[in-house]
C-alpha cells in the first residue's frame, strides 16, 4: 500500500550552488524540493558585498526554472577588509540574509576568510546592530588542532565570548557535527541555531574510513565519532527549535572528489528530503519532519513559512551513480543507495 507524507514546502538554510554553467543543474535540483535557500558566497573571487550578492543572486534567478517560485536568499563573505559599512549595505539591500564567517583555510574556497575571529568585534557589533545573522564555518584551522577537535576548539576559543558579547546577534552554528555544537546551541536562548545535513544525521567517520576511504562521505567539517552523532540526532528528534535543515549540499566534481587530495563536499541536493524523510522513518518520528524541515528555519530569520506544500511517497528508488551538473559529472551523496522515501512528480 502505498503511503504518502505531505509537507508545507521546505527551504534549505545552507548550501552551494556554485557559479557558472553549473547553476543549471544545481539550482533546478534544489527549486524542484526547496523554495528558498541560503545560499553560501564561497565563490572564487567571494560574494563580499551587497553589490555582488545581487549580481550572483541575478545569475542564480535565470538559472531557476520559472514555475518553481524559488528564492534565494543571499549570504556575505567576510573577509579581514569587511567594514561595518560593508555591513549596513548588505542589511538595507533587501536581499542579504545572513554574513558568513570562513576562518581563512578552514574549507573549500576560504582562502580569502578572516584570520583571527577574535579581531572582527567591530564586524559582529555591525550584524547585531542591523540585525543581520552570523552563520559561522565554526573551525579552527590552527594545523595542531587535530581535525576532529576543531569545531571543539572553536567554541571553546571564539564562540563561547562572541555568544556574551553580542546577546542580540542572532548566531547559526552551521552544519554542526559534535556533541559540543549542539550542547552550545541548548545552552543558549532562541538567537542560537544550528542546521543539521543529512550526512551528520545518518552518518559517523566509520563511513568514511572503515573499509576503504570513501570520499563521496569527505564533508567540512569531517565526520565524528558516533557518539557525536548520536547528540545531533537526539537533539533534532527531541523537536528543539534550534536545530533546522541544512543540506550543506556541495557539489565538486567526480574527479576532483575521486582523487589523491580530495575535495570535501557532498552533493545531496537531488536526494535530500527523501534522505532526511528516511532518517525520520527509521526512528519512527516523521511526525517531527515538516518542523525541522519547514517552521523552524523561517521563525528563526523571521521569514514567513512557506504557503504551499510538497509531496513524498513511500517508494523505494535509487539514487543515480552520477549527474550531469552544467556539463561536469557530479557523484551524488548516497549515489547507488536504495532510499524507501521518494519526491512525488
Ligand atoms: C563546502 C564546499 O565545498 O564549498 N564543503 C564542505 O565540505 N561542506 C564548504 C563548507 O561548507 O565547508
Ligand atoms: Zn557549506
Amino acid at each position: 500500500m502505498s503511503q504518502t507524507l505531505t509537507l508545507t514546502r521546505p527551504d534549505d538554510w545552507h548550501l552551494h550552488f556554485r557559479d557558472g554553467e553549473q547553476l543549471r543543474g544545481t539550482v533546478p535540483a534544489t527549486a524542484a524540493t526547496f523554495r528558498r535557500a541560503i545560499v553560501m558566497p564561497n565563490l572564487t573571487p567571494p560574494v563580499t558585498t551587497a553589490e555582488r550578492a545581487l549580481a550572483y543572486r541575478q545569475r542564480i534567478m535565470a538559472a531557476a526554472p520559472a514555475e518553481a517560485d524559488f528564492e534565494p536568499l543571499m549570504v556575505i563573505y567576510l573577509t579581514d577588509a569587511t567594514s561595518p559599512a560593508d555591513i549596513a549595505e548588505a542589511a538595507a539591500s533587501g536581499i542579504v540574509y545572513g554574513a558568513k564567517l570562513y576562518p581563512a583555510g578552514a574549507t573549500t574556497n576560504s582562502d580569502s576568510g578572516v584570520r583571527d575571529p577574535a579581531a572582527i568585534y567591530h564586524l559582529y557589533e555591525a550584524l547585531e546592530k542591523h540585525d543581520l545573522p552570523l552563520l559561522l564555518h565554526g573551525e579552527v584551522t590552527e594545523s595542531e588542532i587535530d581535525i576532529f577537535d576543531r569545531e571543539k576548539v572553536f567554541i571553546d576559543r571564539y564562540l563561547n565570548d562572541i555568544r556574551e558579547k553580542f546577546p542580540a546577534l542572532r548566531i547559526v552554528l552551521e552544519h554542526v557535527t559534535t556533541r559540543d555544537g549542539i550542547e552550545f546551541v541548548q545552552a543558549h536562548q532562541r538567537l542560537t541555531a544550528a542546521t543539521v545535513t543529512p550526512q551528520h544525521l545518518m552518518m559517523n567517520r566509520n563511513d568514511l574510513l572503515v573499509g576503504g576511504v570513501r570520499p563521496h562521505n569527505y564533508c567540512l567539517p569531517i565526520l565524528k565519532r558516533r557518539e557525536h552523532q548520536l547528540a545531533i540526532q537526539q537533539a533534532v528528534l527531541s523537536g528543539d527549535s534550534r536545530f533546522f535543515l541544512g543540506t550543506d549540499s556541495a557539489p565538486h566534481a567526480q574527479d576532483k572528489k575521486e582523487a589523491a587530495c580530495g575535495c570535501a563536499g557532498c552533493y545531496s541536493a537531488p536526494a535530500a528530503l527523501p534522505l532526511y524523510a528516511t532518517f525520520f522513518d527509521q526512528h519512527n518520528a516523521l511526525d517531527k519532519l515538516e518542523a525541522f524541515a519547514s517552521f523552524f528555519g523561517p521563525d528563526f530569520y523571521r521569514l514567513p513559512r512557506n504557503s504551499d506544500s510538497v509531496t513524498l511517497i513511500r517508494e523505494s528508488w535509487i539514487i543515480p551513480a552520477h549527474v550531469d551538473v552544467g556539463g561536469v559529472t557530479m557523484v551524488p551523496w548516497q549515489a547507488g543507495i536504495e532510499v524507501p522515501w521518494k519526491m512525488a512528480d
